[in-house]
């Protein structure tokens, strides 16, 4: 990396304030020479932002973001070719960006025109519960009706919202969108050119229609696995192609939208670390080489494009090869083309966070994730013995540090996802806070949860057929 470009807070600040700070006054308050001022350093450029528009703002109050959200079925082509009859916001999949600073209050006017019944999650957002979209709290939002969310949001990060009624219906066939809070204070997070949100996906077409849902044991055991790869809504076995200066630095907002299938991602061509989680930036980023996001957890990463030449994020899937050997495929998602003309973009690349308190763990409770054959009902997914728990699993103090053991009995895979909190996976490799952890088959990985924010919160898996298969329950956090 070319140091010269990075700028540390530090200095930034110095050369936008520096000189102005030491004029030189006699006594009495004449000036005994003259000053000459250098002029002031070039406005910094907005940083560009590339993916789902932004929703438009309708508010003019400089801390309210207010929106409108419409539901609805429109036909759309993923490919350039025979559009599909989806589920969108607004008209497209993914849905707009909703984009707002810690402390905005936020107002969606949800209109729904989809056919079924839906609700409005805010996935990662520590919101009151009753404006978190869980239909145990909110009465869905039925055909024709409408709903105000509105609700503060509290930190920084990348988050996404989707619906939390039939979600493996209503997310496959498109609605999702990402949600991008940033600080209220600028200086309290990095600084890049340009910010890539990227939502990856997968569908399951067959002759261009989505297949039928939960008709094969296949998705009812592990999940809707599609055929079809997207980024940011489009079929990505052409990959969007976009070009850069040589020396850009840029953050890419990683979320995995998909029903079932944990991405297996690298970035080859540039270098990159890991600068945010679920919960936010990183105290210390990290490098890796693979970066494992299981559906439901974003990953925000820095890229720097330091050499010449193609850079590509790439998907590697498991796929069958002629002989029916299991292998590995990789699949371009992203193609950027590195050109030899240099950025100046005054990059600002370090962060400081507080230190974090120190938290003893109060107690400890396990989920065990397994699964039933029912006669009647089919396969039936379970946490604690109990499909679709009716009864709160738990309830906690506001306040508390709870571990939670979860224990998968089965092979399929669990990324268990909490709304409402954050918590730490104490197995190493996977600092920073998280809302979604993903629980391999027949493993067992322990989380410390803080239960923060009173309320009654769902706690499911994100493999949205075991959800909706009954690995969905509530805890209840006190008062
Ligand atoms: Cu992303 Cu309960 O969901
Ligand atoms: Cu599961």
């Amino acid at each position: 990396m070319r140091p010269s470009r990075i700028f540390t807070l530090a200095a930034l600040l110095a050369s936008a304030c520096g000189p102005s700070l030491s004029p030189t006054l006699a006594p009495g308050g004449a000036s005994s020479q003259v000053t000459v001022l250098p002029p002031p350093p070039p406005p910094i450029p907005a940083t560009e932002v590339w993916g789902p528009a932004a929703l438009a703002d309708e508010n003019p109050a400089a801390d309210i973001v207010e929106v409108t959200l419409t539901a609805a079925v429109a036909p759309v082509s993923i490919d350039g070719a025979a559009p599909i009859l989806m589920y969108t916001y607004n008209g497209q999949t993914p849905g707009p960006r909703l984009e707002a600073k810690v402390g905005d209050r936020v107002i969606v006017h949800f209109k729904n025109e989809l056919p079924q019944a839906t609700t409005v999650h805010w996935h990662g957002l520590r919101i009151p519960d009753a404006m978190d979209g869980s239909p145990r709290i909110q009465s869905p939002v039925l055909p024709g009706q409408t709903f105000t969310y509105d609700f503060v949001v509290p930190e920084a990060g990348s988050f996404w919202y989707h619906p939390h009624v039939r979600a493996n219906e209503q997310v496959e066939k498109g609605l999702y969108g990402p949600i991008i809070v940033r600080e209220r204070d600028a200086a309290k997070e990095p600084r890049y050119a340009a910010e890539r949100v990227l939502m990856l996906d997968d569908v399951l077409l067959t002759n261009g229609q989505f297949a039928p849902f939960l008709a094969s044991h296949p998705e009812e055991m592990h999940g809707r696995f599609g055929n079809t790869l997207l980024l940011n809504g489009k079929d990505s076995s052409t990959p969007a192609r976009v070009e850069v200066p040589h020396y850009r630095v840029e953050r890419w907002r990683l979320v995995n939208t998909a029903n079932a299938r944990t991405m297996s991602l690298s970035i080859a061509g540039a270098t990159f670390r890991v600068i945010g989680t679920d919960g936010g930036l990183l105290r210390a980023p990290y490098g890796t080489t693979r970066l494992t996001l299981p559906v439901g957890q974003r990953y925000d990463v820095e890229v720097t494009f330091d050499r010449v030449g193609e850079v590509a994020l790439n998907s590697h899937v498991l796929v069958q090869d002629a002989s029916g050997n299991v292998v590995e495929q990789t699949l371009p998602q992203l193609v950027v083309t590195v050109d030899a003309a240099e950025d100046d973009y005054p990059v600002v690349s370090d962060w400081t966070l507080p230190p974090d308190a120190q938290r003893a763990v109060d107690r400890e409770v396990t989920l065990t994730f397994d699964a039933v054959n029912d006669p009647v009902m089919g396969l039936m997914w379970r946490i604690n013995g109990v499909s679709h728990p009716v009864d709160p699993l738990f309830t906690f103090q506001r306040g508390e540090t709870v571990r939670l053991v979860l224990v998968n009995r089965v092979g399929p895979e669990h990324p268990f996802h909490l709304h409402g909190q954050f918590f730490e996976v104490e197995e190493a490799g996977q600092p920073g806070l998280k809302d979604t952890v993903l629980v391999p088959g027949l493993s067992t990985v322990r989380v410390v949860a803080r239960f923060d924010n009173p309320g009654r919160w769902m706690a499911h898996c994100h493999i949205l057929e075991h959800a909706e298969l009954g690995m969905m329950s509530e805890v209840v956090v006190g008062p």
